[in-house]
């Protein structure tokens, strides 16, 4: 079951124009809220950062939050999801023929719908990932969660095409910026945790951030820098936080292995930290995180 603009749908019966300004433009932004034991995670700070994607789009009108809510709420519940995640869109709506100058109090097209699917006991999860750097070629507001993802749709292709699971996104001067859909970070052979400061280069992650809490909680101070794909390479471990990907481990970065070329056991320590955050039963959920 889908939602759009305020009507609970069969998601294959989910339609909407196309004049668009979402697909005739890529006007629109978006949210993806992971969903564990039936619990929306973080709903609240992804919301915020919707509404500050429009402002900064200058959209002129937000859509109704209470409504929004309500929408996660019942897609999790009626499509009985315990562990997956809820999908919101929202463009600049539908007109006549194709302005390029925006409405001044434009219609909202709103769309959201929820899928089932294994974020804790996944593939990546449990061995890590293996990624490619490439080019970032991105417009210049990545803290903006626009739905214009060619650029990450066309990086996570090549990092497949290469064999690698994922990509990890590097600016002109040689620094990485993020991961194709993940931010990124790594851990030095000091053990020290490094994530790129926040700016436009990058989205400010809802993980990003519980992490930095949940950590915090413990004590624990991350380093916010950036770093060069080299020193990434030399690094003792690394890994990506999302909302589908939680924690993963970067056991490789273009070809050369991470440490023994497993999941580090400061990485483990973060999955299991932010599992917990949570709610993730770790020892039931996720014993192979105890395992290493
Ligand atoms: N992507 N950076 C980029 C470019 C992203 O696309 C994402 C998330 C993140 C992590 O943000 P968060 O922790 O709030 O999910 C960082 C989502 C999951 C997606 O596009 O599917």
């Amino acid at each position: 079951m889908a939602w759009v603009n305020g009507v609970y749908v069969a998601a294959d019966e989910a339609r909407i124009s196309p004049f668009d300004r979402g697909f005739l433009f890529a006007d629109g932004v978006y949210e993806v809220t992971a969903v564990y034991g039936g619990r929306l995670v973080d709903m609240g700070r992804h919301l915020d950062r919707l509404e500050r994607s429009l402002r900064e789009l200058k959209f002129g009108t937000l859509p109704d939050r209470k409504e929004l809510e309500e929408v996660h709420r019942r897609l999790v519940a009626d499509n009985g999801i315990d562990e997956g995640y809820v999908y919101l869109q929202v463009t600049r709506g539908a007109y006549a023929g194709r302005d390029f100058v925006a409405p001044e109090k434009p219609r909202l097209t709103c769309f959201a719908f929820g899928e089932a699917r294994a974020l804790i006991d996944t593939p990546a999860a449990r061995n890590g990932s293996r990624i490619v750097t490439l080019p970032d070629i991105r417009w210049a507001r990545r803290d903006i969660k626009s739905t214009g993802l060619l650029a990450q749709a066309l990086a996570k292709t090549e990092a497949k095409r290469q064999g690698a699971d994922d990509a990890w996104l590097v600016a002109p001067d040689g620094f990485v910026t993020e991961g194709a859909s993940s931010n990124a970070w790594i851990v030095t052979q000091d053990g020290e945790i490094i994530t790129r400061q926040l700016s436009s280069m990058i989205l400010a992650g809802v993980t990003r951030h519980a992490l930095f809490d949940a950590l915090g909680q413990r004590g624990r101070r991350v380093t916010e820098r950036a770093f060069t794909a080299e020193e990434a390479k030399k690094a003792a471990e690394a890994f990506t936080t999302a909302a589908t990907g939680l924690v993963t481990p970067v056991v490789e970065i273009d070809g050369v292995k991470l440490g023994e070329g497993k999941p580090g056991k400061a990485t483990r320590e973060l999955q299991k930290l932010y599992y917990t955050a949570i709610g993730v039963d770790v020892a039931k959920a996720a014993p192979w995180a105890n395992e290493d």
